[in-house]
């Protein structure tokens, strides 16, 4: 077996590793230029791909799918634009391999809206101002999504601890969490300045 890793497939593993990973280091050790057959459910539609094995989820959802609602701003796991949930977890695409999610359900920002009605994480970010350029608001709503899908009801200080790890260079912090908070229904306050999860949840998608 040829291994073949290039530079940025080996920044991937580095940030991956201890990290909540899809992949571990015997995976690792089989990454290759060789191409797999992988089996794909995006969106609720089966795909059943050839892709080499380095292929990163998020160029086989924008390049292999046409899926280019999954945005890539810094492509080592640190911005979380390109955020998608990976059977309900979420997941950062860019750091992920496409074989190591083989057989799995994912979810990505054109998969949000339902019956031509938008999410309600999607019309909030309208309604309340929550972007600008919007290269980090797919990875913003799909962040929000998931939150809400573990907790209906976050305090303010739920939101801000768990949108801390997808960042915006341009709308300023303010109008997401407004967005968020109102697309979330979030109560008030329980402890002023309280950061800690009241759900006892926290993010474990590798972004950070
Ligand atoms: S592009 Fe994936 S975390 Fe920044
Ligand atoms: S809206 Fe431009 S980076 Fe967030």
């Amino acid at each position: 077996m040829t291994y073949s890793l290039d530079v940025d497939c080996l920044t991937s593993i580095r940030h991956f590793e201890g990290r909540g990973s899809y992949f571990g280091s015997s995976e690792i050790m089989a990454v290759s230029d060789m191409n797999q057959t992988i089996h794909l459910r995006v969106n609720g539609a089966g795909h059943q791909l050839e892709v080499p094995a380095r292929r990163l989820l998020v160029d086989c959802l924008r390049y292999d799918l046409g899926l280019t609602g999954t945005k890539e701003g810094c492509s080592v796991g640190v911005c979380g634009a390109c955020t998608v949930l990976i059977d309900g977890q979420m997941a950062a695409s860019c750091i992920t391999l496409a074989v190591a999610v083989d057989g799995a359900e994912i979810t990505t920002i054109e998969g949000l809206a339902q019956d031509g009605r938008l999410h309600p994480v999607q019309q909030a970010f309208i309604d309340y101002g929550g972007f600008q350029c919007g290269i980090c608001t797919p990875g913003q709503v799909m962040a929000a999504k998931a939150l809400l899908d573990i907790n209906p009801h976050p305090s303010e200080a739920e939101v801000r601890e768990w949108m801390m790890g997808n960042l915006c260079r341009c709308t300023g912090y303010y109008k997401i969490l407004e967005s968020v908070v109102n697309a979330l229904g979030s109560k008030p306050e329980a402890t002023p300045g309280g950061s800690s999860l009241d759900s006892g949840e926290s993010r474990n998608d590798g972004v950070g």
